[in-house]
């Protein structure tokens, strides 16, 4: 039976090194903030940008929160965000997606000073990732490498399959593991053999967005399973992509959902404005 990683108590630990930092910079005089733009009333979004809002006051970041109506245009966004870039107190800024249907979402990612881009999501981030160069990662897979790290994982050299090139978790877990040594596979819904392909991975990224996609037979013995899904089943509880029974008795270690790499992403976006603000201060870095 495989060892369940605790995201919560990893997310703790991560906040609570954070809250002394940013307690640190503030004796300096140095308040990171983070402006969190929200487009619209969709409920899941509301719920996101509630919980980021909480977790910057339990740390002490300053969190500023924009909320806009449903008509708003990309040019009115775009105004916003050319304010916020130019604001001498704004460490990070993050647009809440998806934004409604009118709006230009491209447009408004790359507006987004990359200095500022607490997502990593601007082309000229994710260049940076590319070339190993970045001082921010993306909040998901950053989330993962950490637990990884956490739970004394050697990544380097390992076979790491990924199930899902989603722009926000698959591709760039492709890198931050490709950048840390691992031998990458990024499958997706062409995938030919897909049992066949996840069975070699030491490392089995599941970040499909459908309950019960990864089956046992297609874990490798003594895998290690990151569960991106959230997902509901059919009675309505939320789920990740692995069937856990099954995953969780072929692999070594496992994240449960809820609880494994959810509570990280968040964990991993209060890094990333920390060390946003920190760059722009030129403050040395310790952190990645
Ligand atoms: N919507 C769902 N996940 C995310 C995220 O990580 N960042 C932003 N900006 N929007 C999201």
């Amino acid at each position: 039976m495989a060892i369940i990683i605790d995201g919560k108590k990893v997310r703790d630990e991560n906040l609570a090194v954070m809250k002394q930092e940013v307690a640190e910079l503030n004796a300096q005089g140095i308040y990171p903030c983070l402006c969190v733009i929200i487009v619209g009333s969709d409920p899941a979004s509301r719920v996101y940008v509630n919980n980021k809002k909480k977790a910057c006051e339990n740390i002490g970041i300053i969190s500023r929160e924009y909320a806009m109506p449903e008509e708003t245009t990309t040019a009115q966004l775009l105004d916003l965000i050319d304010t916020l870039n130019a604001d001498e107190s704004v460490s990070g800024i993050l647009c809440q997606m998806p934004v409604p249907k009118h709006i230009d979402s491209k447009a408004v990612l790359e507006r987004i000073s990359p200095a500022k881009d607490v997502d990593c999501f601007h082309p000229f981030n994710v260049g940076k990732l590319v070339h190993g160069e970045n001082i921010m990662r993306p909040c998901t897979p950053a989330g993962m490498e950490t637990l990884l790290d956490y739970m004394g994982v050697e990544i380097e050299g390992k076979t790491c399959v990924i199930i899902g090139r989603s722009e926000i978790v698959g591709k760039p877990m492709s890198l931050l593991m490709t950048n840390r040594n691992a031998t990458v596979t990024l499958c997706h819904s062409k995938t030919k053999n897909l049992k066949e392909v996840t069975s070699k991975a030491d490392i089995l990224v599941a970040s499909v967005g459908k309950p019960a996609f990864v089956t046992g037979d297609m874990v490798k013995e003594g895998a290690i399973v990151l569960d991106v899904g959230i997902n509901r089943d059919e009675n309505g509880k939320i789920c990740g992509d692995c069937v856990f029974d099954e995953c969780a008795a072929k692999a070594s270690m496992i994240t449960p959902v809820p609880g494994g790499v959810g509570p990280m992403t968040i964990t991993m976006l209060m890094r990333n404005t920390i060390t946003a603000e920190k760059a722009r201060k030129n403050i040395p870095l310790n952190e990645k």
